[in-house]
């Protein structure tokens, strides 16, 4: 055999990981194998794979005998629509895809390269955790991974597909990307399996129910997308990387979108209720105000009292903030303060402007919330938003009540411009908690059949005197009143003004603030 066909043939072994056998065995768990994935994710031709041939250097427990070259994982650099990516894939063929030394050695080596090339990291996930043969050698090896994930963490994008297990502390690496896939029924991640649990406190579940797609999209809010399928986990990585820059000192890549930007559109003005109670979607909003089908929504299944995602404004990547009154009224609590904040510190380090859409009544009253902690949670959407630089641009649409209201774009920590609709209403608190308050002892000395008209008049006259955004407006905390309908072409204008913003914080310097956790 030449050497030439020596090569060939061992290309041709290093693609089959751990062999026939567990590649048809990961096709009837409904899976990809590692390079499978690879190449539904590059642009065709364009991987370059890095340490094809390194295998581990155990000799213990039968492992001198056994070996993948690339020791279970698939390393190396590509183009995803003409962007360039540094792509890591887990073999599960392989030993389940299991972390040792060299493995995780090849993935930091990786995200090394990564930061220095100023380019984003797609990790595609499918292992048994640490490589359990290769001990503390294996944990060092996380810890790498680890120490690079936090260094890479608002340099360069990191995202993460999990596409099989990711247990114990493995999901510690994606817990510190910047967004985590979860492929349904196939993919689960916890710190501790079923077993431990029911040893541990009793407790009998299942993977799915501690661990599964579904918990982490909507539960526990681990898992920013949930997908049906590895294929369609590669989809949400592409359209992802369409709205982000590729490293921390670029633009979000601009796209010729040919939405008219100066579109009105007179169904706006008929979306807010007359009745200040009544709900309505936020997203109807949305889909109007930015570049047709560009609205890109994160985590769609958590919290969804607070929506947030990327679109686009007249070809110009956004990160879009909003309420959503039709899901508890759109309050704030803990969920969607943690929700909102992170994805505020995300749009800010990756030079995302941010566009916030109010109608909040408030924080959720109650001993859940305050025994959870949504004094500290809610205190990390101010951190976001006060320590943030980019351009940020608000409407308030409807309630901007107390806190909710200073915490949420407002002016006064930092927004650049800040609009109303005719619809807003900003206060401390909503008018009829207001007006019991102030007019306490008229009402208790007025007879019982008389109280409910003399309220209603009360709160009539606060909205009017109080809460109307005119108030707001004369000191300068919103700079116009604007009609509903030309609210696309006053927020294109806005941004296209403030795209040329340059402002340095902290000041003065610190080696970084303690935000709250
Ligand atoms: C070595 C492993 C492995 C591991 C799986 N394999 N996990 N080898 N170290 N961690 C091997 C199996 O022995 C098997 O080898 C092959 O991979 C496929 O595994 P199966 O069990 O046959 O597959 P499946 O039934 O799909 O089950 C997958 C699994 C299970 C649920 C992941 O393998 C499992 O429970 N593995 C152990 C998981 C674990 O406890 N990991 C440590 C977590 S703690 P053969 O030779 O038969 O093909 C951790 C700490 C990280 O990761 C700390 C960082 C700070």
């Amino acid at each position: 055999m030449s050497k030439f066909e020596a090569l060939r043939l061992l290309r041709e072994q290093a693609k089959l990981g751990g062999g026939i056998e567990k590649i048809e065995l990961q096709h009837k768990a409904g899976k990809l194998t590692a390079w499978e994935r690879i190449e539904l994710l590059v642009d065709k031709g364009t991987f370059l794979e890095l340490g094809r041939y390194v295998r581990h250097r155990v000799t213990e427990f039968g492992m001198g005998e056994k070996f993948a070259y690339g020791d279970g994982v698939a390393t190396g650099l590509g183009e995803v629509n003409g962007r360039r990516v540094a792509i890591y894939s887990q073999d599960f063929t392989f030993m389940g895809g299991s972390v040792g030394e060299m493995h995780a050695q090849k993935i930091a080596d990786l995200i090394d390269m990564a930061v220095k090339l100023g380019i984003p990291i797609i990790g595609l996930n499918d292992s048994g955790g640490a490589r359990i043969q290769e001990g503390v050698d294996s944990l060092k090896g996380y810890g790498e991974i680890f120490y690079r994930n936090v260094m890479a963490s608002g340099v360069v994008p990191q995202i993460v597909a999990i596409m099989g297990p990711c247990a114990g502390g493995a999901v510690y690496s994606p817990a510190l990307a910047d967004f985590i896939i979860m492929v349904r029924k196939t993919s689960y991640m916890f710190i501790t399996g079923p077993k431990v649990v029911k040893a541990a406190t009793g407790e009998d579940v299942t993977f799915e129910e501690l661990g599964g797609a579904e918990i982490h999209a909507s539960k526990s809010g681990v898992a920013h997308f949930i997908v049906k399928d590895d294929k369609e986990a590669i989809e949400v990585i592409k359209r992802l990387l369409s709205y982000l820059p590729s490293n921390n000192v670029e633009d979000p890549p601009y796209l010729d979108t040919s939405d008219d930007p100066f579109r009105e559109d007179e169904a706006l003005n008929n979306i807010v209720p007359e009745d200040p109670e009544e709900p309505f979607e936020m997203k109807e909003i949305i889909g109007i105000l930015f570049d047709k089908g560009s609205f890109f929504e994160v985590q769609e299944h958590f919290a969804p009292n607070a929506i947030i995602g990327f679109a686009r404004l007249a070809g110009h990547v956004v990160g879009v903030v909003a309420n959503q009154p039709a899901y508890m009224a759109g309050v704030l609590d803990i969920n969607s303060s943690d929700k909102i904040s992170r994805f505020v510190s995300f749009c800010d380090s990756f030079n995302i402007p941010i566009i916030t859409l109010v109608d909040v009544p408030g924080f959720l009253p109650g001993t859940v919330q305050e025994h959870g902690g949504v004094i500290r949670h809610g205190a990390k959407i101010i951190y976001a938003y006060a320590s943030s630089t980019v351009p940020k641009i608000t409407v308030i649409v409807r309630k901007a009540y107390g806190g909710a209201y200073i915490s949420l774009g407002s002016k006064h920590l930092g927004a650049d411009i800040v609009f109303a609709w005719p619809s807003a209403e900003i206060a401390v608190m909503g008018p009829e908690g207001a007006v019991e308050i102030i007019y306490r002892d008229e009402i208790a000395s007025t007879p019982p059949m008389e109280r409910e008209k003399m309220i209603r008049k009360f709160v009539d006259d606060y909205r009017k005197k109080v809460t109307t955004p005119y108030l707001a407006a004369s000191r300068g905390y919103i700079d116009d009143v604007i009609m509903p309908s030309e609210t696309r072409k006053i927020l294109v204008q806005s941004l296209l003004h403030l795209l040329s913003k340059r402002e340095r914080k902290p000041y003065p310097p610190k080696k970084h603030g303690v935000p709250p956790v």
